[in-house]
């Protein structure tokens, strides 16, 4: 079980959202997934504070965790 990842993401800046599970860090791209069929999902959001991005990968809200990884 993979426990959300609490980020602190700032206002209208775009992220890119790790959908293949390779990345070092989890939950954003880092360019691990070269070669195989996943790209990463680009996000922004419009209000700078902390937020809990999913790690499990089963959220239906992703990249925001929706507490799938605790069922
Ligand atoms: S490293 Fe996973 S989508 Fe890029």
């Amino acid at each position: 079980m993979s426990t959300p990842v609490k980020m602190s993401l700032e206002a209208n800046k775009s992220y890119h959202f790790c959908t293949c599970g390779k990345s070092a860090s989890t939950v954003l791209c880092d360019g691990s997934h070269k070669g195989s069929v996943f790209t990463p999902k680009e996000f922004s959001v419009t209000e700078s504070k902390e937020y809990y991005l999913c790690a499990c990968k089963k959220s239906a809200n992703a990249p925001f965790c929706d507490g799938s990884h605790a069922k």
